[in-house]
């Protein structure tokens, strides 16, 4: 098996079962990630979905989790103040942050306060640089989300960030608001040692089909071009979405 071109489908009963199987699956990883170099570097992902995961990881895993030797990235971020209600940053607060004894100096959100959002991109590409001490990171766990229109991170279809093979975080436009986004690159997802998508409802069966069975391009389905080069690729279902996305004619 080529790794990352095999997906590693793990799916659940429910979202909750979801959640709690991969937050014990993400302790056990961010604790060999310290035993090995210390450290373990997520990248968190945004939206509704990964909320119970984070819960979970809080509430069940305060003290399996080395939190003083975990450090928090953000995969993509809405460009908003960071106390708005949309801000990805705003919800790991919420579900985990404010849980879970990880020191402040450990948490690195994508900053979204100043004037230009180009400048953003460029540094939290020097935070990323600073952070790793090397040009491209290489993160212990990148978590993903998949948007109904097949976007992910805020890599959206047929953005030019989608052919963005150099730069390691940018700015992007996306069809929905907040239309300003700053987001991790190709080069960095597929960098990554387990790049894991969380998805979870029936509505994302349709657009799960097409990218599992590669039956879309990148560019119509941007999480189709996350295939980590020298990482494992896992995807966190729920039966309501693998079900509808495997068997689409039994879906009601
Ligand atoms: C964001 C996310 C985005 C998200 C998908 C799925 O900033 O919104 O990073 O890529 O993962 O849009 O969102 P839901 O989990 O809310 O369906």
């Amino acid at each position: 098996m080529v790794s990352g071109l095999t997906p590693n489908l793990r799916v659940h009963p429910d979202p909750h079962a979801v959640a709690a199987a991969a937050a014990e699956s993400m302790t056990e990883t961010i604790r060999v990630a310290v035993r090995g170099s210390g450290r373990a570097m997520i990248a968190l992902s945004g939206g509704a979905t990964p909320r119970l995961l984070y819960e979970r990881l809080a509430a069940a895993h305060a003290d399996a989790v080395p939190w003083r030797d975990v450090h928090l990235w953000w995969g993509d971020e809405r460009y908003v103040p960071p106390h708005d209600a949309r801000s990805n940053l705003r919800m790991a607060r919420d579900a985990l942050i404010d849980r879970v004894p990880i020191p402040p100096a450990n948490l690195h959100p994508m900053p979204t306060t100043l004037p230009d959002p180009n400048a953003a991109a460029r540094a939290y590409e020097q935070a990323l640089e600073n952070g790793f001490g090397t040009p491209l990171p290489r993160f212990d766990v990148v978590l993903l989300g998949l948007g109904g229109d097949g976007h992910t991170a805020s890599l959206f279809p047929g953005s030019p960030a989608l052919r963005e093979m150099t730069r390691r975080v940018v700015a992007t436009q996306a069809p929905s608001a907040p239309a300003t986004r700053l987001t991790l690159t190709y080069p960095v997802l597929n960098n990554a040692a387990s790049v894991q998508f969380v998805v979870t409802g029936t509505e994302k069966a349709p657009v799960l089909r097409r990218v599992l069975q590669q039956e879309c391009t990148p560019d119509e389905c941007p999480a189709s071009g996350v295939r980590p080069s020298r990482g494992e690729l896992i995807w966190w279902l729920d039966a309501a979405a693998y079900d509808a996305a495997a068997y689409p004619q039994q879906a009601g």
